[in-house]
């Protein structure tokens, strides 16, 4: 906690005192408790985050309701001995005392070190990579998948060993956190009872300040600062960022739209204030311009999904079921007009060898059937469940045979094969979640008679971890990192399988 008249005093003490001594700290509690992050590069630079949060679970996290200054600096060396930029950004109580600078001016595909100072304290140093320019031809990208992170169900242990890996960047895909009541125990699926390997605070959210306060309590996780100061992330958000498989504004429980909106607006806020995002991606009028597309040199292009704020409702009134009428309906919409119309347009041959596809939820159409149920049971909340924009989609990606799409959500993971019609189309990489659902196991029961009711399915592991994809000119490999538990800390990880598609060839191999 601080004061303007105790920040003054400190400032003045500074003057006084000899250069090489930093200025007397004036707080009590260490301000930059979340760490600091990185996003969304770009050939010249990137965006830098933090947030004082010297109390994370206090009255807004500890801070004082007024604006302060937070400096800044990116060096090309992590001992900071050549620093490259550098400024004064403020940390405002609009928005939690977040900070997000975006960067440029930087020199492409190279990495860089930044930190922060505010009040006499500094901030833990991130580093983070540029992207190669776009007329560069790289020879190989690697980057991280990860998302899924429910605090109460297990450790975040697979993303300390995620900071280890040597990557260019981390898609996340979504569920940073989860908006459910905290606690001991939940109900589990079926009735059972769920213990929390450790509790989230708060009940339900639903207001920016139990928002706020679950990002705090999430981003405090030790192994989720060493990922964030280890590499950039591209973010995206999927349901549990705001509330269970809500899509545009509908959600279960019984809030009108008028009143869901304003849940949503203050879920997507809170949102913004946490991840290292661009000013492109600030919420207006509650809503995010969240989709992007990313180019990789002429090596390969992501484009990121939104797959939540312009979807029609899920048919079959939601949930795991038989195919019903609405799954068929022509006017169902993914991704809604305007974003369609844009991937359509991103997804051609030209002019980087790999289409890359980063989006949330699942596209093969999977039977779940898991016992002797007379009809298949698909995931109303999927992509199987709007069978006319899916068609679409995989009609699109014929023939480019360069498709590779990226998805979370399952908890699980998946590769397999997408088709348009008989016809093999792309390929489809399941990541599973860093904790959320909570150790699980190699195969989970039931999954065999998944994996034998669905042909195109090549994969499926029901551990915790998070995947990584090595990009080459002719080759795409993707490693499924998994934990050997998330429930104690200090668990393992090791690769239980890869993946490998040729270029040219939307087939997989799974060693
Ligand atoms: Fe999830």
């Amino acid at each position: 906690m601080f004061t303007r008249r105790h920040f003054i005093a400190s400032a003045a003490a500074t003057l006084a005192a000899p250069a090489i001594v930093r200025a007397q700290s004036i707080w009590r509690r260490y301000p930059f408790s979340l760490g600091v992050a990185a996003g969304d590069p770009s050939p010249d630079g990137f965006v830098i985050w933090t947030r004082l949060a010297p109390e994370p679970l206090a009255e807004h996290a500890g801070m004082v309701m007024a604006p302060m200054n937070v400096a800044w600096e990116v060096a090309s060396d992590s001992g900071f001995a050549t620093i490259v930029a550098r400024g004064d950004a403020a940390a405002r109580p609009e928005l939690a005392h977040s900070v997000h600078v975006e960067v440029a001016g930087l020199q492409p595909d190279r990495p860089y070190w930044y930190r922060f100072q505010a009040g006499g304290e500094r901030s833990i140093i991130g580093r983070a990579r540029t992207l190669p320019a776009a007329s560069a031809s790289p020879a190989s990208l690697k980057f991280g998948v990860a998302g899924c992170q429910a605090y109460d169900d297990g450790y975040y242990t697979a993303y300390r060993h995620l900071a280890r890996e040597e990557l260019a960047f981390v898609y996340h895909y979504g569920d940073y956190i989860y908006e459910y009541r905290g606690g001991t125990i939940r109900p589990g699926f079926g009735g059972g009872v769920t213990v929390s390997v450790r509790e989230a605070v708060g009940d339900t959210l639903y207001g920016i300040a139990d928002y706020r306060r679950r990002y705090a309590q999430y981003k405090s996780d030790p192994d989720l600062v060493r990922a964030h100061a280890a590499h950039a992330f591209f973010h995206s958000f999927d349901d549990h960022e705001i509330a269970n498989n809500w899509v545009q504004e509908i959600v279960d429980g019984g809030a009108t739209p008028e009143v869901f909106r304003v849940r949503r607006a203050a879920a997507l806020q809170a949102w913004y204030e946490h991840m290292p995002v661009r000013r492109a991606q600030m919420p207006r009028f509650g809503d995010v311009a969240m989709r992007r597309a990313v180019r990789y040199g002429d090596l390969a292009e992501i484009d990121i999904l939104d797959t939540r704020q312009f979807r029609t409702d899920q048919p079959c009134e939601d949930g795991f079921k038989p195919r019903c009428e609405g799954v068929g309906a022509a006017n169902a919409s993914v991704l809604g007009a305007e974003q369609e119309a844009w991937l359509t347009q991103n997804l051609r041959r030209d002019p980087t060898l790999w289409n890359c596809v980063a989006q949330q939820i699942m596209m093969m159409a999977l039977d779940r059937r898991t016992r002797d149920e007379p009809a298949p049971i698909y995931n109303m909340d999927a992509w199987v469940g709007y069978e006319a924009p899916r068609r679409r989609l995989l009609n699109r990606m014929a023939g480019l045979n360069n498709v590779v799409v990226l998805t979370g959500d399952e908890h699980q993971n998946f590769a397999g094969l997408l088709h348009d019609g008989d016809r093999p189309v792309a390929v489809e990489f399941v990541a599973t979640s860093i904790s959320s659902g909570g150790d699980g196991q190699d195969v989970r029961p039931g999954s065999d008679r998944i994996l034998a009711n669905n042909p195109q399915l090549k994969f499926i592991n029901d551990q915790r971890g998070y995947i990584t994809c090595e990009v080459g000119r002719d080759e795409w490999r993707t490693h499924y990192m998994v934990m050997d538990r998330v429930s104690t800390p200090g668990g393992a990880i090791s690769r239980r399988a890869t993946a490998t598609v040729a270029r040219g060839t939307p087939d997989l191999t799974i060693v």
